[in-house]
């Protein structure tokens, strides 16, 4: 499997252009994306319609902001900026958008020898941030591979068979050989609302067969993203931090 992996969208569709540009000439058989595709982003309806029309086969699981904004949840666990988005989302839908968003995967799901998941995959909402964490989820799940999201902070955490962790965080293009006898835990980071200081979006090609995984960091017209959130009346904190990649 060859797959396009992205996370954490947040209905920020000059995010994902940005991203589907610099992938048309690569190859990939699989889409695959981590959840949280709304939310925080005025451009919900753009990114759903993209994403749902993606050619290949499509693998997708929900994240608790689509989970909120498909009014399966309300927003009480959210901050004000974030409910304000999520309840500005739902009166914005599309009907089929909606539909969407309410169908989609609860987390964690096994496509061959990758298993998919938004938070951890025992917890849709839990951050997995350090080696410790992972070293928890890795000897729990036995998949190969593991893909997640929701920190927005692009990542690689792998385990050896006598059960040795290290992780390190991915901070600028770079292709990470995933070695023969480890088992990996792999975080995307986010295309829409990236937070490692570092404003452009991010996502990975995943190839199985030859063990490897490209991260790339791609610009994109922030100031379009940030006018939509402005015209959409959203918190002035959700356009601001896009520019600080915070
Ligand atoms: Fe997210």
């Amino acid at each position: 499997m060859r797959a396009l992996v992205v996370s954490d969208l947040h209905a920020n569709a000059e995010a994902l252009r940005a991203v589907l540009g610099r992938v048309r000439r690569k190859k990939f058989d699989t889409v695959i994306c981590l959840g949280d595709f709304v939310g925080y982003g005025a451009q919900p309806n753009q990114i759903l319609d993209t994403m749902r029309t993606m050619h290949g086969r499509k693998v997708y699981v929900r994240g608790n902001h689509d989970r909120v904004a498909a009014g399966l949840d309300d927003a009480n666990g959210f901050n004000h900026a974030a409910k304000a988005a999520a309840l500005w989302t739902r009166e914005h839908l599309s009907p089929v958008n909606r539909r969407f968003l309410r169908d989609l995967t609860v987390g964690p799901v096994l496509h061959r020898s990758v298993m998919l998941c938004h938070g951890s995959p025992y917890d849709e909402d839990e951050y997995v941030f350090n080696v410790h964490h992972a070293a928890q989820v890795l000897s729990l799940f036995n998949a190969p591979f593991i893909l997640f999201g929701h920190t927005h902070l692009p990542a690689v955490f792998s385990i050896d068979t006598d059960y040795n962790v290290r992780g390190f965080a991915v901070k600028t293009d770079a292709t990470v050989r995933l070695e023969e006898g480890r088992r990996y835990l792999i975080n995307p980071g986010s295309v829409g609302q990236p937070r490692d200081r570092n404003p452009a979006a991010s996502f990975v090609l995943f190839d199985s067969e030859k063990r490897t995984a490209q991260f790339f960091r791609v610009p994109y017209d922030v100031s379009k993203t940030q006018a939509s959130i402005r015209k959409a009346g959203l918190p002035d904190v959700l356009a601001q931090r896009l520019l600080y990649g915070t």
